[in-house]
């Protein structure tokens, strides 16, 4: 398997290079509480563990957590790189649990966890990863981000069983997909602004403007996900595997409410029946890049970008807020 990192660096440096200035140091430190959080003492939890830090990912919600906790206060505390560490630790177990749930081998730019030791182990990797979580925020009394976490790990699997439930009728509208991504992804970048922000304000208005942020970020965030399904580009996961899962994306959903009763007839056939089909899925593909489907998708992204945007500008204007404008448009912009 290709690294697919060296080839991709440039977009990441603009817009990460301003990131570390501002908090490169805290990011810095929040490694070192991330990888000391997940250690264990049972071996084959050992090595998957280190396999896990090695293979970190971009890292955006510890970055949102730790500038949104930044924009309110000089200095970030011990409360903000917990809930930062807590925040990564889930995403990374609901990443584990999802390439079991996509049956996906690829994550990272290397195999995924269910690919190097099965199901089983990732399974309860993913529990272990949740449990360690939890023990963080309990271990040190800090209960009003616990709260704001359980609620995005709450919404996350409804999100997902959403998902699978549409996935069996095919039957999924626009406003049911916004409401999976909303709540499998956007809930956990909006706890995130939100657990960040409470940590240096303790102030209950602020820390829900900054989840509402959060979240518009996080919608925008999955459009561009499910956009790089319908990519070709080498993004460190697998693409074209979302109908493959019968998953039916706003790329998709625009198509079949814009083609004809014999167009829709056929990719409803071809996404139930012929699903593993690489060829008839590529057919489809090219009809959901004729049909302007991939352009009504990445409006509806920048729609969600500029509202996350519009409510950042309702916060005073200075250094950290320019980084996280910037870190808002590297989501709709990434190249992975
Ligand atoms: C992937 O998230 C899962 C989605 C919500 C689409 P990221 O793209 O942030 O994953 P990593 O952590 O950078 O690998
Ligand atoms: C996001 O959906 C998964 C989670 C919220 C955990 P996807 O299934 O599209 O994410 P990727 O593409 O596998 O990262
Ligand atoms: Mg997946
Ligand atoms: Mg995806």
């Amino acid at each position: 398997m290709s690294d697919f990192r060296p080839s991709l660096a440039y977009l990441f440096i603009n817009s990460m290079e301003e990131i570390k200035q501002l908090i490169g140091k805290e990011l810095h430190d929040f490694e070192g509480k991330f990888a000391e959080a997940v250690k264990s003492h049972v071996p084959l939890l050992d090595r998957i563990m280190h396999y896990i830090v090695k293979r970190k990912g971009k890292q955006i919600r510890p970055m949102f957590v730790l500038l949104s906790a930044r924009l309110f206060a000089e200095s970030i505390n011990e409360n903000t790189y917990r809930a930062a560490a807590l925040v990564e630790l889930l995403h990374t177990a609901t990443l584990v649990h999802d390439d079991v749930v996509d049956d996906s081998l690829e994550r990272r730019g290397f195999f995924s966890i269910n690919a190097l030791w099965k199901n089983k182990i990732a399974v309860l990797v993913g529990d272990y990863l949740l449990s360690k979580g939890l023990l963080l925020s309990v271990t040190n009394k800090e209960f009003r981000s616990l709260e704001i976490l359980s609620q995005a790990v709450k919404e996350m699997s409804e999100g997902e069983l959403l998902q699978i439930e549409k996935t069996r009728k095919l039957d999924i509208k626009e406003d049911i997909y916004f409401e999976i991504i909303r709540r499998k992804t956007a809930s956990l970048l909006a706890s995130a602004c939100a657990a960040g922000a409470w940590s240096t304000t303790a102030d209950d208005h602020t820390t829900e403007q900054m989840r509402l942020f959060g979240e518009k970020v996080g919608v925008a965030f999955q459009i561009k996900d499910d956009l790089f399904d319908y990519g070709t580009a080498n993004i460190g996961k697998p693409t074209g595997i979302d109908i493959r899962e019968k998953k039916m994306t706003l790329p998709l959903i625009y198509t079949l409410q814009h083609a004809s009763p014999e167009k829709r007839r056929k990719i409803i056939n071809i996404v139930k029946n012929h699903n593993k089909d690489k060829e008839r899925v590529n057919e489809v593909i090219a009809m959901v890049n004729e049909s302007g489907g991939i352009e009504y998708t990445r409006e509806k992204m920048f729609q969600y970008r500029d509202e996350a945007l519009a409510i950042l500008h309702t916060f005073p204007d200075n250094d950290i807020r320019k980084g996280l404008e910037s870190l808002v448009r590297f989501t709709t912009d990434r190249k992975f």
